[in-house]
């Protein structure tokens, strides 16, 4: 029994993604964000959705830009054909930029030795590299830190005299800890705007936000928003506003068949150690997903899924790849499609309800999601 508008050929386990979902979540962020453009953020695999159909559908939703963390995953964009603006900011300490140069790629910049690493491979190639300056505002990640932002933007502003670099941006990002720390990050974001531009500096793009600040903090918005989580239909607040209250839907339904059905007697343990047994007679169904498959172990005893028209408990220890769900009485059979979470509109759980059960947030819940759950595309055009 399939969750209402859920596609019902479910497959032994598989990720769903809804490119459509993507496109339309992109496009409702996009008009809330006007006038500011959106970069869609598709690192680590689309937060575990598929980079390059994510990164279609973000395009075709509105987003002018992609993010992501590694230069490796910026040129497998653009080997799939991307050539939509894209910034990479995670650098490994010994890389050299040539390949980002050659495939146009922007360079988030977090220090002066990164700078001159990026002018080398400039003067390499012999074209200018395009270098996003990132300001260390308080997260205490990465970012040229306060204290040095002067050096590196004068630099900078030598390296693009030089024709080596345009700075085409400045940026930072927001730790979200509460209003006050964010007005601090943002009065520090606004010092070290005033220094590039006394540097001579005129970058294209200010950026600082992500969805939660591109949501609730229309100041921090400047000219660009990197939104991530926002994009795959998950609430970034972790304070129970749901996906709908914010106008977007999930993605990714993750779900399966189930495998096996056993009819269990009262005081019959199940799974690992036993640890729930069976307080009356029930019926257990077995779920093919497990710990390997990203399926939190913590969320053992605690997490549902939607099985057989209702949501259902996860009983006993979630294995490597296989649980148990308690459905008591009702009927269910093997091959009956069971979502482990999707879009909560449809009943099933939503990806927050495992962070909830795992204590962590719907953020590691889809980008966990392992290799061996293959990932099926519906939507997109
Ligand atoms: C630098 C940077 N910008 C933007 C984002 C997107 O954040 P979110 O998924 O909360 O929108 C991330 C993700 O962690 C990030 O590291």
């Amino acid at each position: 029994m399939s969750a209402p508008g859920v596609d019902a050929r479910a497959r032994f386990r598989e990720a769903l993604v809804d490119l459509d979902a993507i496109r339309d979540n992109v496009a409702t962020l996009v008009r809330q964000v006007a006038p500011a453009s959106a970069m869609a953020v598709v690192k680590a695999d689309a937060y575990g959705h598929g980079a390059v159909p994510v990164a279609r559908a973000a395009l075709a939703g509105g987003a002018r830009w992609l993010g992501v963390a590694d230069l490796a995953e910026a040129v497998a964009l653009r080997d799939a054909g991307i050539d939509a603006p894209m910034l990479a900011w995670l650098h490994d300490p010994d890389a050299s930029f040539e390949t980002a140069v050659e495939r146009d790629v922007d360079l988030g910049v977090s220090s002066i030795d990164q700078l001159a690493a990026i002018a080398e491979a400039a003067a390499s190639v012999g074209r200018r590299a395009r270098a996003h300056l990132k300001i260390d505002t308080g997260l205490s990640r990465n970012g040229v830190a306060p204290e040095a932002w002067k050096d590196a933007v004068a630099t900078a502003a030598r390296l693009q005299a030089e024709g080596l670099v345009e700075v085409r941006g400045v940026f930072s990002h927001l730790a979200n800890t509460s209003a006050k720390e964010d007005a601090a990050q943002l009065a520090a974001f606004e010092v070290a705007l005033a220094a590039a531009s006394a540097a001579g500096l005129d970058p294209e793009v200010r950026h600082i936000a992500s969805t939660a600040g591109a949501l609730r903090l229309p100041e921090s918005r400047y000219d660009l928003v990197r939104l991530g989580i926002g994009c795959y239909g998950i609430p970034p607040f972790g304070d129970g506003t749901t996906a709908a209250d914010l106008g977007l839907r999930p993605a990714m339904t993750l779900r399966g068949r189930v495998a096996a059905v056993r009819r269990i007697d009262a005081g019959t343990g199940a799974s690992y150690g036993h640890a729930w047994r069976a307080e009356r007679t029930t019926t257990l169904a077995l779920v093919p997903l497990g710990y390997a498959d990203g399926v939190p172990r913590q969320a053992s005893g605690r997490a549902e899924v939607w099985l057989a028209g209702a949501r259902r408990p996860v009983v006993g220890r979630i294995a490597m790849d296989q649980f148990l769900v308690d459905v008591g009485d009702d009927e269910v059979a093997v091959g009956d499609e069971v979502v482990l979470f999707g879009d909560p509109a449809t009943g099933a759980p939503s990806a927050d309800d495992w962070g909830d059960a795992a204590d962590t947030i719907g953020y590691e819940i889809v980008t966990r999601i392992g290799p061996r759950v293959p990932r099926r595309y519906v939507g997109g055009s």
